[in-house]
């Protein structure tokens, strides 16, 4: 059973035939592990689910992108006992969107194995679901959602202290006080955050360790710092790439240790502490130039996340206006977008990212007059793009680093070819909530066509008329 008590669900397919493994049985053995089996359609399928396979071809491939919607779902893909697994073999897999991949004779117990990972894979999804997480932190584009699972993870059934990297304005404040929220320590204190920015270097003792009665110039009574401060709870460092490096040396003990002395005292003090750091510099880039100690890092950074720029999921830009607008006009629903404000939204550059597009709407909300949809004469002059932004055409640098990024990852003009069409059914099929015929008008092809190519999708062919 999930942490949660609910009966944890998935589905079940085969890819491979009976002669190793006979299905029943296989289905058997994991039903009796707690987990409910159920034969439902995995390309429909809400829930996570279990493919089993034999031989790595297109089909499976295809399969594992579909049904995993790019990795959204949860899919484990089990080799067939006597199959062999080449560590290349199971970088394809996980790419095309499993979330593990393993042979059935791996160990004594793969059921156990199954169990385990899709109760985890659960409860952490459960989580991502829940409204504190989603009525916070909005996004749905794969790389999101892969980030969110993996923070959630980390803060709930780990005490690793965890760095947190990004661009400005991506949320970093955002993630490190939801893993203050989701640690599991019972009888958790306060999220201390100190902002290493306004540390000045004279006080600097003070401010981490504390200090004792008398210990310098002006210290008229004793005081806690914020190791003290965050004992029981979570200590958050805010730009911890611009910690001198002297004091990165004196914070090596108590990062590692958890003991310390005030300023101006000899006893060790002890306390406990989770530790959470965020910068928006490349702190490896900085180690390696030396402006970083490299010890220092390796105790800041047992679990290390790197939060995407909007511009890498800009299919989280009209959910995430959505948001806002809902913020702003708590007493009334959100006005709607006419089409060239809505591509505006989405075309424009947020140098500040997610910040920056908050921004952006507060100021289109205040100019917006009455109750009908926003339109282009409400986005503030100064907001508006330039006439050769507004005739860049649809190939832009969004797209050409998608590629770039493809290229150095060794994906082929083939691969790149599909992922560019299923990503653009998966968006249009979605933007258009399931509605093929609709979906198929915006892709500029026939109902059939659309139908047929999903179909198809399925058996690993595109049909001609789609070509
Ligand atoms: N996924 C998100 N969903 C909703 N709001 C978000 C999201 N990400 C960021 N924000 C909002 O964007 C703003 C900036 O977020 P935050 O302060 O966490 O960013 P940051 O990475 O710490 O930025 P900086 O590096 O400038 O300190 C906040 O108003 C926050 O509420
Ligand atoms: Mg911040």
């Amino acid at each position: 059973m999930a942490n949660d008590n609910t009966l944890v669900k998935a589905w079940l397919h085969f890819l491979c035939n009976d002669d190793n493994l006979p299905k029943s049985t296989v289905a058997e053995t994991i039903t009796n592990t707690g987990i409910s089996i159920h034969t439902s359609d995995p390309y429909t399928a809400n829930d996570m689910g279990i493919v089993f396979f034999d031989d790595i071809n297109q089909q499976l491939l295809s399969f594992l992108r579909e049904v995993s919607l790019s990795g959204r779902k949860r899919v484990l893909a089990i080799a067939d006992s006597g199959s062999t697994l080449t560590n290349g073999v199971v970088w394809r897999l996980l790419q095309a969107g499993a979330s593990d991949v393993f042979s059935w004779d791996h160990s004594a117990n793969p059921e156990i194995e199954i169990k385990n990972r899709l109760e985890r894979w659960h409860t952490v999804d459960q989580l991502a679901c829940s409204s504190l997480v989603r009525n916070n932190l909005v996004g749905q584009s794969p790389v999101w959602v892969s980030i969110l699972r993996q923070i959630i993870e980390v803060a709930k059934f780990t005490d690793a202290n965890i760095l947190i990297m990004g661009e400005t304005g991506t949320g970093k404040e955002l993630i490190a006080r939801l893993i203050h929220t989701l640690d599991q320590r019972s009888q958790k204190h306060e999220l201390v955050v100190l902002d290493c920015t306004t540390i000045v270097s004279e006080l600097s003792g003070s401010e981490f360790f504390g200090h004792e009665r008398g210990a310098f110039t002006g210290a008229v009574s004793s005081r806690d710092g914020a190791f003290a401060l965050a004992n029981d709870g979570t200590l958050f460092l805010d730009e911890v790439g611009e910690l001198p490096l002297g004091l990165q040396a004196q914070l090596l003990r108590v990062v590692q240790e958890h003991t310390y002395k005030r300023v101006g005292g000899n006893a060790w003090q002890s306390t406990n502490f989770r530790l959470v750091c965020a910068t928006n510099k490349n702190l490896m880039q900085e180690v390696k130039q030396n402006n970083f100690r490299h010890d220092f890092y390796y105790r800041i950074a047992n679990w290390t996340c790197r939060l995407p720029p909007l511009r890498e999921r800009s299919e989280d830009i009209m959910p995430l206006v959505q948001h806002f607008m809902k913020i702003l006009r708590t007493d009334e629903d959100p006005p709607e977008l006419d089409e060239p404000v809505r591509e505006y939204l989405i075309k424009r550059d947020y140098p500040g990212n997610v910040r920056d597009l908050r921004q952006l709407v507060t100021r289109l909300t205040y100019r917006h007059i009455g109750t009908g949809p926003i339109t282009a004469g409400d986005i503030p002059e100064e907001d508006r793009l330039s006439p050769e932004s507004l005739q860049e055409d649809w190939c832009n640098k969004h797209f050409e680093y998608a590629i770039r990024h493809a290229l150095s990852a060794g994906i082929g003009l083939k691969e790149i070819g599909r992922a560019a069409e299923e990503t653009a059914v998966r968006i249009a099929v979605s933007n258009e909530k399931g509605n093929l015929q609709r979906a198929a008008r915006k892709l500029g092809v026939t109902d059939r066509a659309l139908q047929l190519r999903r179909a198809s999708r399925r058996q690993n062919e595109i049909p001609q008329e789609f070509d």
